[in-house]
């Protein structure tokens, strides 16, 4: 039987009750396709952190480096633990030690969600670079508490790292409509962004067959709202695509909605997948968080598991859901759980017949 070992990290807030609702979406599609799904849930977060004074055991890595994949909730509850500790001590350390440069976020309208915009047509997949940029972490104060004070985020780009996401991005592109985005400040950064643009030129000599834009910042956020439908793969530094993505969730209908899968398209190790919202802690403990970004996440994982059948299923029965319009959360207007949800998820994976045979 085909197995998978998944590393289960509910994190903060409602972390864990969206990834308390995807494992049993997941367990479900693992029943339905014949594969076993060996869950081990990781109790790393703020609790975590304020029993043992770190937000992961100083192992964590090298435990994480045992599974084929990681499903993250959420990880921050600033009441209790700066965000600059637990962000620092658990999310982005994986990110970084597994190497998961890219940062792949599907943003579609998905059926019979209203979402803000007119525009009916919205299908783009940011591209995020998830390892370097304005994330490097480099930099410090000086001349701390005083009139004279200096803070100083050192932004590092390589031209490896640069590279490489435009690559995957122009590898995406060749799979969909053939549009590349590549977003940048160069107006306004004379030093890395300048080298983006040149980098991206470079590498596109290598696609002639996608279409290449080069977009300021400012002014491809205005146009994921004015015009998204111009727009097919965007690709995006660490902080720049951390923004978009945000935007790219509203036009869905908000942060429940976007998913996220880190990946290391070239290495062994693990890949993480995620939800692109936070742990809420304005809904936390109420369990009505909107679960279909971390469904969605976990099609994303097992797609890249190769269970493509059972990924499959997972995003039509999300739609369906959605396009019945009866089970809706209350960021929808709707009063359901986000048990509820999984579960109608669930009662429709086991309804459809079209399409899904056991391998
Ligand atoms: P957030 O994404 O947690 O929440 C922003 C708003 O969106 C809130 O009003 C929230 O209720 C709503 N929202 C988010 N997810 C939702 C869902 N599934 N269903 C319905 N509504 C949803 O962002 P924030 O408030 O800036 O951050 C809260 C904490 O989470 C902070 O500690 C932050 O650093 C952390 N954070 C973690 C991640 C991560 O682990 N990947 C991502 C973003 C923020
Ligand atoms: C995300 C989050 C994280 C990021 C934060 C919590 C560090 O906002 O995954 O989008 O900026 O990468
Ligand atoms: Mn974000």
């Amino acid at each position: 039987m085909r197995t998978y070992n998944v590393a289960l990290i509910p994190g903060d807030g409602i972390g864990v009750e969206v990834i308390d609702a995807a494992w049993s979406v997941l367990s479900a599609a693992a029943d339905r396709f014949g594969f076993v799904l060996n869950g081990i849930e990781l109790d790393w977060s703020c609790n975590y952190y304020l029993k043992y004074g770190r937000m992961m055991p100083e192992d964590g890595i090298e435990q994480l480096r045992a599974f084929d994949a990681i499903l993250l909730g959420a990880v921050g509850w600033p009441l209790s633990v700066p965000d600059s500790v637990s962000l620092h001590g658990l999310l982005l350390p994986i990110r970084k030690a597994f190497d998961l440069y890219a940062n792949v976020r599907p943003h579609r309208l998905l059926a019979g969600v209203p979402g803000p915009l007119r525009a009916r047509d919205f299908d783009i997949l940011c591209i995020r670079e998830n390892t370097e940029g304005e994330y490097s972490g480099a930099g410090g104060r000086l001349h701390q508490g005083t009139q004279e004070e200096v803070a100083v985020e050192t932004s590092i780009f390589t031209r490896r790292g640069v590279e490489r996401i435009l690559r995957f991005g122009f590898e995406q592109a060749r799979q969909r409509r053939k549009k590349l985005a590549s977003v940048t400040k160069s107006n306004a950064q004379k030093h890395s962004m300048v080298f983006w643009d040149e980098i991206t030129e470079a590498v596109s000599a290598d696609y002639p067959d996608v279409s290449v834009t080069r977009y300021h910042v400012d002014a491809i956020a205005a146009r994921f709202i004015m015009q998204p439908e111009t727009l097919d793969v965007v690709v995006a530094s660490n902080l720049f695509g951390d923004i978009l993505t945000d935007i790219g969730a509203a036009i869905q209908g908000g942060l429940g909605f976007a998913a996220s899968a880190n990946l290391n398209p070239v290495s062994r190790g693990p890949s993480m997948f995620e939800p692109v919202h936070g742990s809420a802690p304005d809904l936390a403990g109420r369990g009505k968080a909107n679960p279909l970004a971390t469904l969605w996440s976990s099609a994303l994982m097992l797609e890249h598991l190769g269970e493509h059948l059972g990924s499959r299923a997972i995003l039509d029965a999300m739609e369906k859901v959605t396009a019945a319009g009866e089970v809706r959360t209350p960021d929808l207007g709707g009063s359901a759980t986000t048990n509820d949800v999984a579960n109608a998820v669930i009662a429709q994976m086991q309804v459809s017949r079209s399409g899904y045979l056991r391998p």
